[in-house]
């Protein structure tokens, strides 16, 4: 059995949660992964900041670069965030032959399809579970379990704060500012929480989920976005008249070979089950053309939900299971766009 040594970018909600799941699941995680897992090595901004994990062990650094260019760390996690520094450091980590696993749903979406080349060039691994709804291992629910499918539609509460922010406003009558404010605290929301009630987080989201399930490039800006902070109580009240529930919804479809794309808060009968989906839950429901519909539900935020995709990732990687060609593109030969409409 060998010791892998693996160094986290970032210790705070993701990160903690990382540390504090691989010791309380240790023997699992060993016997999964065929090998011992060390995190030697994380990188903070503030070093004598009290965190959610124990830190003894493990030697904190202000300067991620000694991470990703320390000889004896063969897998980055990066759980920073941010599209700048983040990805200088994911270039560095992957260019020393380091394997990496991220949570950062803004970078991926931006910066996917180059950085996944990159990983591909140099034989590294770059996978990104968490990085979409959270807990709900959906991309490799994609990638695995609906292979045998042509998806049709995938759509999907996919951002935790603006699902929670629309919960407390219709269930306890409570007001955006006040939801968005526990939102933060309870650790959901991004470090620039415009990203969660703008529907930029989900747009980013979005992207990585409709390149997974039709097999082209990450196209984030080609999808329509419309927030919800504009939505009011008195929407709230008519909506619940007429018998729905408003949702911060993300769509991917296929019409007439063009894909379309749109974020927006979007009227669901009460009956239909993404009008269940409350709260920091996330619900995605996709349609294939053999399995028909299927729906996918969890935390899709918070600190050991988000742990359990990032630890996943990591696993694969340990037992060397994960599949370079993330998106299918071996199979596609010469990847191209696929076609866009979008639709305001
Ligand atoms: P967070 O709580 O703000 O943690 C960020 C961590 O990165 C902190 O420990 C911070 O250090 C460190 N950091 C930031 N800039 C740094 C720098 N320049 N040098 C060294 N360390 C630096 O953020 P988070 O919620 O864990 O999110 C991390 C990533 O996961 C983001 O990409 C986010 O989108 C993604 N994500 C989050 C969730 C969630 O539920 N929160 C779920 C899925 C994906 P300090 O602690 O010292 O400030
Ligand atoms: N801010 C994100 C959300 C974190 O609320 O869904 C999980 O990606």
């Amino acid at each position: 059995m060998l010791l892998v040594n693996i160094g986290i970018l970032g210790l705070g909600t993701v990160g903690g949660g990382v540390v504090n799941v691989l010791n309380k699941n240790q023997k699992q995680i060993i016997r999964r992964s065929g090998n011992n897992i060390n995190v030697t090595h994380a990188a903070v901004r503030d070093i004598t900041q009290t965190r959610i994990c124990p830190t003894k062990n493990i030697k904190l650094t202000q300067d991620p670069f000694q991470i990703v260019n320390n000889d004896d760390i063969s897998v980055v996690l990066e759980l920073m965030g941010g599209v700048g520094l983040a990805k200088n450091l994911i270039e560095q980590a992957i260019k020393n032959g380091k394997h990496v696993v991220t949570a950062n749903k803004a970078l991926i979406a931006t910066y996917g399809n180059e950085l996944l080349a990159l990983a591909k060039d140099y034989n590294t691994h770059l996978l990104f579970e968490a990085a979409v709804a959270g807990g709900i291992p959906i991309l490799k629910s994609l990638k695995d379990g609906l292979s045998a499918n042509q998806i049709e539609l995938v759509a999907g509460i996919i951002n935790g704060t603006s699902n929670f922010i629309l919960t407390e406003m219709h269930n306890k009558d409570r007001n955006f500012q006040d939801a968005l404010k526990e939102a933060k605290a309870l650790g959901y929301a991004e470090a620039n929480p415009t990203f969660d009630v703008e529907g930029i987080d989900t747009a980013h989201k979005l992207a990585i989920l409709a390149s997974m399930a039709f097999g082209c490039e990450l196209q984030f800006n080609q999808i329509t976005t419309e927030g919800i902070s504009n939505i009011s109580s008195e929407d709230i009240t008519y909506a619940t008249k007429l018998g729905y529930t408003i949702k911060h919804i993300g769509i991917a479809k296929k019409l007439n070979d063009k894909l379309q794309m749109h974020v927006r808060p979007t009227l669901v009968p009460t009956t239909h089950l993404l009008s269940n989906v409350n709260g920091v839950m996330n619900g995605i429901l996709i349609k294939g053309n053999a399995v028909g519909e299927t729906l996918y539900y969890g935390a899709g935020a918070g600190d050991e939900a988000t742990a359990s995709s990032v630890i996943a990732d990591l696993i694969d990687i340990i037992r060397n299971t994960a599949n370079h060609d993330i998106f299918g593109w071996k199979s596609l030969i010469n990847i191209t766009k696929c076609n866009t409409n979008s639709i305001a």
